[in-house]
This record gives structure tokens, sequence and C-alpha cells, in this order.
């Protein structure tokens, strides 16, 4: 199995999960290593003898290539991406270059590399890990659902679209197995500290202030990684070539109500005063084109493959802000990036 951008938030979780799980796959890892990538998140399967790290880019054509001939790869899980609304906002361009040619660059070799006399036999699979991002903003009624048309508004979710129109365009025009799940938005561990759930607790337990875009009144649906990772698996097994699942928590909140939600289980596990923490919470300028609403059905995907998130929000955030306090080597080691000198001595200086 190629799993792409394995080293960052979700791809890591799954990683995690799947490596010892699946003793006789061949896990190769495929990433960039950008800001968001890191190997300590790694660190349990470092050594397992089905996992396998190769640095290099999804857009580089020559690497997929020599990968697909090495490993043979019947499946792709391709998590790799340039994740940030934010980050789209100030510098779109490299959304376009890997989310969409890495994506195209993917697709493509996969189609060099397998036998289209096997597309319909369930030999190989490319599942292709989206958002429910695609679909735009719900106003205050309704649920996105896997026929809801696409309307992208930030850079981000245009890339994510695109990247969703060529993976379905591969499986339309060439047959290739293709299947595409839109997740609403993830928490957990081993998420980089730039998105709202982590920046929260890591912010939290700094005692800095937390900004708040516009008026906190937002609405995301929250699902816990590990809950997103079983989907995953779930459909990867049971799923049926072609299709379109959407995955979420059905855990709607406002980014306020969330956020006062997170402190205050931050107050609860530091011993601080009940609500004390909410006085970090600042209302500042708004996001350009700020989303107001995501919201998943799940209905198909509960019926079909019977999966259903196992956390709750208070699970979720409770084994969220656990481990971040567990884990301040690996928050310092992420921001200053001195995991790679960590990983050097740990892995590569002893082989
Ligand atoms: P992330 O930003 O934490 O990790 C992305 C990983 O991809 C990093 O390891 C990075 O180094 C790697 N990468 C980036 N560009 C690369 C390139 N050109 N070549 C190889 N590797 C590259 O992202 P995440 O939150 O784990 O999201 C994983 C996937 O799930 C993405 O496709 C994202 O769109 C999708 N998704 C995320 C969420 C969420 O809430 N985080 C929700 C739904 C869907
Ligand atoms: P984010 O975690 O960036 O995910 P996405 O934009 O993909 O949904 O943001 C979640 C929500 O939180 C979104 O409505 C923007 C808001 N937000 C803030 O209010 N402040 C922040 O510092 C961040 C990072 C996000």
């Amino acid at each position: 199995m190629l799993v792409t951008g394995g080293a960052g938030f979700i791809g890591s979780n799954f990683l995690l999960r799947m490596a010892p799980r699946y003793p006789k796959v061949l896990f190769v890892n495929l990433d960039s290593l950008t800001y968001a990538g890191n190997l300590m998140n790694l660190a349990p399967v470092e050594k397992a003898e089905n996992y396998f790290f190769v640095h290099g880019d999804i857009s580089d054509r020559n690497i997929v290539r020599n990968l697909f001939r090495e490993y043979a790869f019947s499946t792709i899980v391709h998590f790799a991406a340039e994740s940030h609304v934010d980050r789209s906002v100030q510098s779109p361009l490299s959304f376009v270059e890997t989310n969409v040619l890495g994506t195209a660059t993917l697709l493509e070799e996969a189609r060099a590399a397998w036998n289209p006399d096997e597309f319909e036999t369930g030999r190989y699979r490319f599942h292709h890990v989206s958002t429910d991002e695609v679909y735009g903003s719900l106003g205050p009624e309704g649920l996105f659902s896997e026929t809801t048309p696409y309307d992208p508004r930030s850079p981000y979710s245009a890339s994510k679209a695109s990247a969703d129109h060529f993976a379905r365009a591969w499986g339309q025009t060439y047959g290739l197995p293709v299947v595409v799940s839109n997740c609403s938005n993830n928490y957990g561990p081993r998420q980089f500290p730039e998105k709202l759930v982590p920046l929260v607790i890591v912010r939290a337990m700094k005692e800095n202030e937390i900004p708040i875009y516009g008026k906190g009144e937002n609405i995301r649906d929250w699902l816990f990684v590990a809950d997103h990772c079983e989907a995953l698996e779930t459909i990867l097994l049971s799923g049926a070539d072609g299709e379109t699942y959407g995955v979420g928590g059905e855990t709607c909140r406002t980014n306020l109500e969330l956020v006062h939600f997170v402190l205050d289980r931050v107050d609860r596990a530091l011993n601080r005063p009940e609500g004390a923490s909410r006085a970090l919470v600042s209302l500042v300028k708004d996001r350009p084109g700020h989303d107001y609403r995501y919201a998943m059905d799940t209905s198909k995907v509960r019926r079909e493959l019977g999966w259903r998130p196992r956390h709750d929000l208070l699970q979720g955030i409770d084994a969220t802000i656990a481990w971040y306090l567990e884990n301040e080597e690996w928050l310092k080691a992420v921001l200053d990036e001195s995991w790679r000198r960590w990983y050097n001595e740990q892995y590569v200086a002893r082989t």
C-alpha cells in the first residue's frame, strides 16, 4: 500500500493504526516533509518490518513511477496535501501544485502501472482522501451529502475540489478503481498547532491569547481522527469502486462554543479555576471568504458500511488534551523543526 502524506496529522494516525493491524501489508509512506509533516509522528512504527518511509514529492513523476516499479502497489491511500485554509489565502499556488498536480500525477502513474484488465477484479484501489469543504458553505439549514454540487470558495477547497474531479475523471475515463471520501473537520493527537483545536489547547497551556475570527459564529462538524481512520479502513475493506463516501462527526458547534468547551476541559485537566481560560479568547479580524457552516450527512456510510463515530466530543477532546499535555517534547520539536535532528540521532545514525 502506498500512503501519501503519512507524516502529517491524519496520515500518521492512519499508519499507526493500520501497520500493526495488517502485518502482511507493506506500507510505503511517501511524504515530502513540509512544515506539516514530521517523522516523530511515526516513531512507534519506524522499525516495523512492514513500514517504510520515502522522502519525496507526489508531483515528481519519476519518484512515483519508480516506487510503483519497485513495490507494485495494489492500493493507494492519498492524504498528501497542503491542508490549511489560511495558508491557501496567503500562498495559493503551492495548493495547486500539491493538491491538483500531485493528485493528477499519482492517478496517472497508477494508470500506467496497473493492468486495466484487472480494474474490475477488486485487485486495485485508489482512495483519495478529501474534505467536505468542496461543497462550499451552508446557510443555517441543511446538510452536505455525496450528491451536493461542488461550490468551493477558498483556494484550499478549490484545489481539493479539482483533485476530486481528477480522481473521478480517471475513474470514468480509464476505469481506474477510484474511491473518494469527503470528511468534516478532524481533531486529535499529532495535528499541527495551526488548526483550531490544537491551537486552542497549546495556547491555553501557555496562557496565550486565543484569536477567534469574526464573532466566532461559524459552524464546523467535528470528528475525532481515530474515527476518521476507522472510516477509511472500513471503506477500503467494504466500500465499492467508483463511490463517494461522506464522513463526519455529526457534531456541529459554533467556533465559540467549541473553543469554550475545549478551554473548560483544559482548565479541568490543569486544575485551573473553572472558566479561567475563557478570558484568553479574543475576537479578531475575520478570515477572507470565511465559509459560514459545514455539516456532513453521514447516512450513506452508516447505512451501507455500518460505520459510525465511536468518540463523542467530550471523549475526543479529553483524549486530545491529554495527548498534548503529555507530548510537550513533540510540540517543541515540530515547531522548531528539531525533530529532524532527533530523527537522525534515533534512526539514521544507527543504520
Ligand atoms: P497535514 O497538513 O497534517 O499533512 C499533510 C502531509 O502531506 C504532510 O506530512 C506533508 O509533509 C505532506 N505533503 C504535503 N505536500 C506534499 C507533497 N507535495 N508531496 C508529498 N507529501 C506532501 O494534513 P492532514 O490534516 O493530515 O490532512 C490529510 C488529508 O486529509 C488532506 O488531503 C486533507 O485535505 C484531508 N482532510 C483533512 C481534514 C482535517 O480536518 N485535517 C478534514 C478532511 C480532509
Ligand atoms: P481550521 O482549523 O483552520 O479549519 P477549516 O478552516 O478547514 O475549517 O478552522 C476551523 C474554524 O476555526 C474556521 O471557522 C476558522 C476558525 N479559526 C479561528 O477562529 N481562529 C483561528 O486561529 C483558526 C486557526 C481558525
